[in-house]
C-alpha cells in the first residue's frame, strides 16, 4: 500500500497552533506512517498556497488559533477558496482550533460550537473530523503577546476554572486529546478512504 499524503495547513498568531501542527505532523509521519506536508498559511502569499483541486493529498488537516472569537484571516480564506475542492473530492478533511475556552471543561462545548460548528454551518459544509483543543496563555516576560493582547486575554480568562498564573506561560493543551484526534484521522484515512 502506498503511503497516504496529508497536508497540514495552519494559521497561528502566537505560535501555539503552529507548535501543535508541527507535533501532529511528526506524529502522523513517525507513528502512523503517513507522508505529511506542513504549511504555514500566514507565511506565504495566497498565490503560494497548496492547490487542493489537483488532489495531491489524500487528507487535509487545517488548524487555527482563536482571537476574540475569530479564526486567522488566512485560515478563513483558505477554507473558503478550497470549499469546492474539499467537498467534491474524496479528500478526508480534519479541522481543529486552539483556544482558551476549550481549556476549561465547562466552556469546551461552547468553544467547539461557537468557534467551529457555527462557522462551518455558515460555510455550508462540515469537516469529517474536528475538535477544539485547549490553548496557551503566555504572560511570561518572553511572551510574543503585547501588553494589550495580554490584557484582552486576562479579561477573557476571568471566568475560566484554571488557576492561571499571570506572570508565567500556562499551557493547557491536552496531548492525549490531540494525538487521539490524529489517530482518528489516520484510522479513517486508511479505512474509509483507502482505494
Ligand atoms: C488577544 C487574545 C484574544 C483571545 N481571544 C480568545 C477568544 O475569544 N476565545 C478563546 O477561547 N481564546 C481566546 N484567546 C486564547 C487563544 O486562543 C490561545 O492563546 C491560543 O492558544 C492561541 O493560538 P495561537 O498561539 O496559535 O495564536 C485569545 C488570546 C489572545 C492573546
Amino acid at each position: 500500500m502506498t503511503q497516504k499524503r496529508v497536508l497540514i495547513a495552519y494559521g497561528s498568531r502566537y505560535c501555539s497552533t503552529a507548535e501543535t501542527a508541527g507535533k501532529l505532523a511528526e506524529f502522523l509521519e513517525e507513528e502512523q506512517n503517513l507522508t505529511v506536508s506542513l504549511f504555514n498559511l500566514r507565511k506565504g502569499k495566497e498565490k503560494s498556497w497548496p492547490l487542493l483541486e489537483k488532489q495531491d493529498f489524500d487528507g487535509i488537516i487545517v488548524g487555527t488559533g482563536i482571537r476574540v472569537g475569530k479564526w486567522t484571516r488566512e485560515v478563513k480564506q483558505f477554507v473558503k477558496i478550497n470549499k469546492k475542492a474539499i467537498k467534491d473530492t474524496k479528500t478526508l478533511f480534519g479541522f481543529f482550533i486552539s483556544c482558551g475556552y476549550a481549556s476549561d471543561p465547562k466552556y469546551y462545548p461552547i468553544a467547539k460550537k461557537q468557534f467551529l460548528e457555527v462557522k462551518f454551518e455558515k460555510l455550508g459544509f462540515f469537516p469529517d473530523i474536528y475538535d477544539a483543543f485547549g490553548g496557551v496563555f503566555d504572560f511570561s516576560p518572553t511572551s510574543s503577546l503585547n501588553i494589550i493582547d495580554k490584557q484582552i486575554l486576562k479579561w477573557g480568562a476571568r471566568d475560566l476554572v484554571m488557576n492561571i498564573d499571570y506572570i508565567q506561560r500556562n499551557d493547557y493543551r491536552d496531548w492525549k486529546q490531540i494525538y487521539g484526534f490524529a489517530s482518528r484521522f489516520e484510522t479513517t484515512l486508511n479505512s474509509t478512504y483507502s482505494e
